[in-house]
């Protein structure tokens, strides 16, 4: 049977890194994206480098009849997902009240509908077979409210929540489901999400050190990787200690322009 690793997201940033380090290690892949041209890319290189197969999948995650669509070419092919990397999302930048609903309806779309949908599609056969592992790509934005982004963040937190019942529900199987949550990090994220001078982002980590966190974390099973180390203490150790108020306050302005 073959098997294979599916990655969305993959033709840019903490995908595409994903991809790679999963390729590395002699594993198929199946690349997810709109942008065909750069899965057909990064396809060539993982063949020749590391000979291994690359399927490519050109797919909206926006649209629900696409991820469906999606879900039932790739088990019409046969191949076993005993990995997915539910990576591919996006942010948006303003007040909540000055978005347009349609964008938020999108990006909810990609960051939850489709997430839920794709493991929904590949949960149930690595239960079956006893055998499978799941990344989502979370966020550190999904353990703190984020005025400028309320609605990116909200997203973040149904997947961090998702994840934290999903793989205890799953502890006495094979299977297990972590959530990579990287802070800043320098991809084509911020200008995706309207945020393209954002002071918080002239620090942030490379995708490749964010990947690999991401990726060793999820072959240990574990639920949760912060993938950032100040994130990390801040999150865990400090912020029970720190006024709710200030928070909102500090999020607030690391995310004006
Ligand atoms: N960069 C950060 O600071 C940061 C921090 C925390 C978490 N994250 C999370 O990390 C994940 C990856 O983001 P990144 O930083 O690597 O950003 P990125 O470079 O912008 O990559 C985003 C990926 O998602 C795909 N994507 C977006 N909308 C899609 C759609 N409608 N259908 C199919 N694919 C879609 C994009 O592919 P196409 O455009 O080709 O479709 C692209 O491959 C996201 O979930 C993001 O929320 C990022």
């Amino acid at each position: 049977m073959v098997k294979a690793g599916l990655i969305t997201g993959a033709s840019s940033g903490i995908g595409k890194e994903l991809a790679r380090i999963h390729a590395s290690r002699g594993n198929n892949v199946v690349l997810v994206a709109r942008r065909v041209e750069a899965l057909n890319e990064l396809a060539t290189e993982l063949k020749e480098k590391y000979s291994v197969e690359a399927h490519v999948f050109a797919a909206d995650l926006g649209n629900i009849d696409e991820v469906e669509r999606l879900i039932s070419s790739i088990k019409s092919t046969g191949i076993f997902i005993n990995y997915l990397f539910n990576n591919a999302g996006f942010g948006g930048w303003g007040k909540f009240a000055d978005r347009s609903a349609a964008d938020d309806h999108q990006m909810i779309a990609v960051n939850v509908q489709a997430l839920t949908a794709l493991t929904h599609g590949f949960l149930p056969e690595m239960i079956e077979k006893n055998e499978g592992k799941i990344l989502h790509t979370a966020s550190t934005a999904g353990f703190i409210p984020g005025p400028l982004q309320a609605t990116y963040f909200a997203t973040k937190a149904f997947v961090v929540s998702l994840t934290k019942a999903t793989n205890y529900e799953l502890r006495n199987t094979a299977v297990s489901v972590t959530a990579l949550c990287p802070g800043p990090v320098k991809t084509e994220f911020e200008f995706a999400a309207g945020m393209g001078n954002a002071k918080m982002f002239e620090k942030g980590a490379d995708a490749y050190s964010t990947a690999l966190k991401g990726y060793k974390a999820m072959m240990k099973g574990k639920t949760i990787i912060i993938s950032d180390l100040g994130f990390h203490i801040l999150i865990n150790y400090l912020s029970p200690f720190i006024p709710k108020i200030f928070i909102l306050k500090v999020v607030e302005k690391i995310q004006t322009k």
